[in-house]
Order: C-alpha cells, then structure tokens, then sequence
C-alpha cells in the first residue's frame, strides 16, 4: 500500500465525570486524512483545509510529530506527504487534536503493513497530544483509535478498556464558535482535591460504568455529575448553564462539558430524544450572537476508518 485516506471520528471526553479516563466517538463529525508514501525520507504537510492556524511545518504540526516518531521506530522506510481537512475545528472540545494524532498513528501503521499493535498506536498519538496541549491524555485518540466507549484505567502502564454500553445511546452536541485552548482549561483547573469531592466523583464514575453495563438509564443519569472540572470550566463556556438546564428539560439523561470544551454534550436514551435536545439547545443559544453547530449521533461502534488505498480507485 502506497498511500490511504482515512475519517477520523470526533469524540467526547471526560464525559462529565471521567476527567482523562474516559471518552467515545461520534459518527460526525470528522476529519479526512490522506498520507502518501514517498522515496525521499522526509515528511511533508503539503494541504490543511479547515483550519487557518495549523502549522505546515511537520516538526510543529501534529501529524509530522506523531508520523515522524513512527517511521524513525520502524527504521525510516520511506517519507510521507501529508493532506489534512479539518471537519472538527481545533479548539472546539470534541478531538480536533486527538483527531489528528489518532489518523496518523492508524493510517502511518497501515503503510508501515501493521507493525504495532492497537494499544501501541495510542503513546505515538498521545505524543501529538502533548505537542498540542502539553499533556499526554489519551481520552480523545484512544476512542478514536478503537471505537465504543473507552475506559483508560491508567496510564503507567497503560490498560485500555473497551466497556459495553446500551445500543440506544444517543448524544447530542453544540459547538458554539469560540475557541477554547485544552492548555487553558487545564492550566485553570485546581490542582488538589477534597477529599469529599473526590469520594463523589470516584463514586459518580464507578456508578457510570456500573450503568452502562446494566442498560440502566436512571444510574447512568444520577452519575453524569462533575464536580472537578465543569465548576471551573463552565465559566469559560458562554451560557453554560442555559444550556444544561435546556437539554436536561429536555429529557437528557445527563449534560456536561465535551472534553475541555467549549462544546457541551448530552446522552439520551433514543435517537428521537437527541434531536429533542439538539433543538433544545439551539433555543437556548439562539439569543447570544455566537454561531454554533449541532450534531446528533449514536455511540460510534467504530474508531478511525479507512476510506481507501489510494491505489485501488
Ligand atoms: N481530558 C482532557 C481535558 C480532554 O479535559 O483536558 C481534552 O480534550
């Protein structure tokens, strides 16, 4: 295989509250990716459509980062033109950058004829992570990596889990256009717990998973609370709470902050409760001059998907 074009996922992270552990894609939106093989032993960013602040430079931009580190572990057998469409805007909560990380690490270990294993492809992403936000979180590229709703249980050393989750789990998410950086709304953050709030969140997540096991939607809902990061976080996010309260009206099981945000999310029980919420939440930020985007989408099943090897069209 010479080159490959892949779609990336969007995913949602943290998912209230699983700050950093815990993550899963949606159907779209998505970024598109095409890697090209090529003699000469470098790599080369040659096309961004989408963004207007990524770097073509493959030393700073995302994709020349994690692609750079995985040739070099597999010997530098080849170089790489790289072309990126950016369906998920940088900054917008739901993965840009993980989008980025996650594609190359799949798409460069296909050319490499599938050298590494899935979980070895997640520390060459998260090094797109860190070069992107200085932190090496691996909730947006290990959904979009494996697909279904992920569970990082630690990271030295690294256990990923893929937890079962009821068929009919929808989200609905608004992207309103302000951007905010991951550093940001990580730097503001406290950096102790209480113990208390600790004890709470630890419990919240446990009763999380425990639902999504058991298909039962009130556990899932009484656990969708956040009490580490949305209380600092949602002051960045213009009527945040307009929103919650919008979609939780609007029968959301629960309602939190997609990753660090700005985008909001909500899970429903059922596709027709989503579009419900999706409405919901447009009302409640139509009245505030900021553009924004909506999207309903099922759990994705699936992580990153090849669109072709480019030498079979
Ligand atoms: N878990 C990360 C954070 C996700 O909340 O900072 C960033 O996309």
């Amino acid at each position: 295989m010479d080159s490959i074009k892949i779609f990336i996922p969007a995913t949602v992270s943290n998912v209230t509250c699983g700050f950093d552990i815990l993550g899963f894609p949606v159907e779209a939106p998505g970024d598109i990716m095409i890697f090209r093989k090529t003699e000469k032993k470098e790599i080369h960013i040659i096309r961004i459509k989408g963004a207007d602040n990524l770097p073509y430079d493959a030393d700073k931009n995302i994709a020349g980062v994690v692609s750079r580190k995985m040739l070099e572990e597999a010997g530098m057998p080849f170089g790489l033109e790289i072309e990126m469409e950016k369906g998920i805007k940088p900054g917008s909560g739901i993965g840009s950058s993980g989008a980025s990380a996650a594609g190359t690490a799949v798409a460069v270990n296909n050319l490499l004829d599938s050298r590494f294993s899935k979980k070895e492809l997640v520390p060459f992403a998260m090094l797109g992570e860190i070069s992107a936000s200085g932190t090496r979180h691996a909730d947006n590229v290990a959904p979009a990596i494996y697909g279904g709703f992920i569970l990082i249980r630690s990271y030295e050393p690294l256990d990923i889990i893929r937890l079962d989750y009821p068929g009919d789990l929808y989200c609905a998410i608004i992207h309103p256009m302000v951007e905010i950086r991951t550093k940001d709304a990580r730097d503001i953050l406290k950096k102790n717990l209480a113990l208390k709030n600790a004890v709470k969140q630890w419990g919240n997540v446990a009763g999380l998973i425990a639902g999504l096991f058991r298909k039962d939607y009130d556990l899932i809902a009484r656990s969708m609370e956040d009490v580490i990061a949305e209380p600092v976080r949602s002051l960045l996010i213009p009527g945040y709470d307009r929103l919650k309260k919008a979609a939780l009206q609007a029968g959301a099981l629960g309602c939190g902050i997609s990753g660090s945000g700005p985008s909001v999310f909500a899970l429903t029980r059922g596709e027709e409760t989503a579009r419900r919420v999706k409405q919901a939440l447009s009302r409640a930020y139509k009245n505030t001059g900021i553009n924004y985007h909506t999207y309903v989408s099922k759990i994705a099943t699936d992580g990153v998907k090849i669109l072709s090897d480019l030498n079979s069209v």
